[in-house]
């Protein structure tokens, strides 16, 4: 549905995106993740035909965005970083304008459901000027799925609203991608593993990863973190472990327990409590802890983070 090979934006002389590519099926949501100034919104923007890429190919629903600009535009539902909204107009006008512009049948019917949708019905005759930012957010929502289109694309949608909306907009997003083909950009973590089937890490104007979100928490770190607790005082035991092989970075957490790295690869947990049994101790707890998604977006994203890596097949050149 979305396809997109070797895309490259340069500013200048200055590369914001440096030939990434991938693609977004249908029934798909796909998490847009990186930190800010990674190339996000050029990529979203040049995926949008609002801007011109540098070289490479973007592909919407089978149509080239540069050639077939028209018909490809018609399959996009765009919620752009900053939503361009006509402030003198009421909520209801802006949306029946919208709904006019894209030629939608049954216009008035259309604007009534999609309010609905959005809990705006209240809000329809109030100005847009006069709205708070959550507001304005869900209106800028509200005319991306207008027209119903099969790919929606969205620049951090969630940004400024409150923790019930969030919640909301978050469900909403997990209904249309249901049918749809969604690309959302996030560098809320737990939101991109809540919302998102997959996720692409950007970093830079690179793909430095892609994969399911539990698929990069399982395998990216490359090991996983360990618990142990003992009954009573587990400071003896520190140095015993520490030497045990295949345990790296090894700290106490407090009286009773400790925490190790062990490399998925060679799992020290057995001679972890071997050692702990031999050394007369009773074991009382031993078990991994998956890194979270931030802890491996801080090694991904790290200015010295090592090659980039890549868990799942790179998409098709
Ligand atoms: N119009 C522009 N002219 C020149 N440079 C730009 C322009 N727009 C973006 N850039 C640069 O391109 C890089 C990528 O910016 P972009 O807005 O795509 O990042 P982003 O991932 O969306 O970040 P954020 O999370 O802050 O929204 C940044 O270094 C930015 O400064
Ligand atoms: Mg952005």
């Amino acid at each position: 549905m979305i396809h997109v090979s070797n895309l490259t934006k340069e500013y200048g002389n200055r590369r914001a995106v440096n030939e990434i590519s991938f693609k977004v099926e249908k029934g798909e949501i796909v998490g847009f993740l990186g930190p800010n100034g990674a190339g996000k919104t050029t990529t979203m923007r040049i995926l949008t035909g609002y801007l011109p890429p540098s070289s490479g190919k973007v592909e919407i629903g089978g149509y080239d965005i540069m050639e077939h600009s028209i018909q490809a535009r018609r399959l996009i539902g765009y919620m752009p970083e900053t939503v361009p909204l006509h402030q003198d107009m009421t909520v209801y006008e802006y949306l029946k304008f919208m709904a006019d512009l894209r030629k939608i049948k049954n216009a008035k019917q259309r604007v009534n459901e999609v309010l609905a949708q959005l809990h705006l019905e209240e809000r329809a005759s109030g100005y847009i000027s006069k709205l708070s930012k959550g507001l304005k957010q869900r209106v800028g929502l509200a005319q991306a799925i207008l027209h119903q289109p099969e790919v929606l694309i969205l620049d951090e949608p969630t940004i400024g609203l409150d923790p019930a909306q969030i919640i909301e907009v978050r469900n909403l997003i997990r209904q249309i991608g249901k049918q749809h083909t969604v690309l959302l950009s996030t560098h809320i973590l737990p939101e991109a593993q809540q919302v998102c089937n997959r996720v692409l890490i950007i970093n830079k104007g690179n793909i430095i990863a892609e994969d399911t979100t539990e698929h990069l928490q399982a395998r990216l770190a490359g090991s996983q973190r360990v618990i142990l607790r003992v009954r009573g005082e587990i400071s003896p035991l520190l140095p015993l472990i520490e030497h045990t092989p295949g345990v790296l970075r090894i700290s106490r957490q407090n009286d009773d327990t400790l925490e190790f790295e062990t490399p998925h690869a060679e799992d020290a947990r057995p001679q972890v409590a071997r050692a702990a049994i031999e050394a007369g101790f009773e074991l009382l707890e031993l078990h991994a802890v998956s890194l979270s998604l931030e802890e491996i977006f801080l090694q991904l994203t790290h200015e010295d983070a090592p090659v980039p890596m890549t868990t799942s097949e790179p998409a098709e050149q």
